[in-house]
């Protein structure tokens, strides 16, 4: 399961999208169904009966918070358990489980390990922004045809923002640029991943690029006594299909009319974006050395160091 994406955290969906109704969703390659149980805890199964193989999100979940296959009726509870096996009473249940994967929600969202063998030594690490009380967030997704190691790299990649993004967040740098500007990029390694700094022409303009491995940005606007960040959560579907999720955090402007114009604008960033992503060829993004870089690209070859030497060839 999960190949070049195996024993990791990731995000999956917003958590208010998931109740009784069992919700398909690919991550990586595999079919996952997730539910709510009796208490309204979380499920997330392999999309995938062990009996036949079909897939349980074409099944129900019941009063009990099982999830019943549509086959023949063998219910799972969300960790996944046989709670029953009908016209089957000597079946031996404990080995008819369905393949179950560690899920927590955190903030507003439902986060995933990709692996099914128990549960991970460690938590996910996540950017305070979604997951702090008190700040006000908002969500917009948007599905881009691509490999996730292209698009999670864009989000991690200064240079472009006074040309993708110059009618937007990166008009500001766009204005200060001149044909002999210079960008330093600086990067610290941190215990979730990374810490990246752009100065232009020496001067440090105030934004934080966080990179929390495998597959989430965190981005610091500079306000002066107010938090604002913009998340980018690179999810993959498949190898030719990443989801991105965009999120927001604020502690100002906080009526909900104003979610309309957060989500306004990460969906225009967002969109500026994915031309230039969708346009580089199919497929992850090379070793470093098979791409010619630059200075600048400091912080992407760092993620294709992590990707290549950690994740890439990763299974469970
Ligand atoms: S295929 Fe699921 S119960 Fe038979
Ligand atoms: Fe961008």
């Amino acid at each position: 399961m999960f190949s070049n994406f195996a024993n990791v955290w990731t995000p999956l969906i917003e958590a208010k999208r998931v109740g009784r109704t069992p919700l398909r969703v690919e991550l990586a390659g595999e079919g996952l169904v997730v539910f709510r149980g009796e208490r309204g805890e979380i499920g997330v199964l392999q999309d995938r009966c062990p009996h036949r193989s079909v897939r349980l999100s074409l099944g129900t979940v019941g009063d009990d918070g099982c999830l019943q296959c549509p086959f023949h009726g063998w219910r799972f509870a969300p960790d996944g358990e046989n709670r029953h096996v009908p016209l089957n009473p000597d079946a031996k249940r404990s080995q008819l489980n369905a393949t179950s994967l560690p899920a927590r929600v955190i903030g507003d969202l439902v986060w995933v390990y990709t692996s099914p063998l128990g549960q991970p030594a460690e938590s996910p690490q996540v950017p305070e922004g979604l997951d702090e009380a008190g700040l006000t967030r908002t969500y917009i997704t948007r599905t881009w045809h691509c490999h996730w190691t292209r698009a999670m790299e864009n989000m991690l990649d200064s240079p472009h923002l006074p040309f993708v993004h110059r009618r937007s967040i990166g008009r500001g740098l766009a204005r200060k640029m001149k044909p002999d500007s210079r960008m330093d990029i600086s990067w610290e390694d941190t215990s979730f991943g990374g810490r990246s700094i752009a100065l232009m022409d020496g001067v440090d303009g105030g934004g934080r690029l966080e990179f929390f491995r495998p597959n989430v940005m965190a981005l610091t606007i500079p306000m002066p006594g107010r938090h604002f960040r913009i998340h980018a959560l690179v999810i993959p579907v498949n190898e030719s299909e990443t989801r991105l999720v965009v999120a927001t955090s604020r502690n100002f402007l906080r009526p909900r009319l104003f979610n309309l114009l957060f989500q306004s604008s990460s969906r225009k960033i967002a969109d500026e974006d994915r031309a230039v992503v969708e346009s580089s060829p199919p497929g992850e993004v090379p070793p470093p050395g098979h791409e010619q870089s630059v200075a600048t690209d400091k912080a992407t070859l760092k993620f294709r160091h992590y990707y290549h030497r950690v994740l890439r060839h990763s299974a469970c």
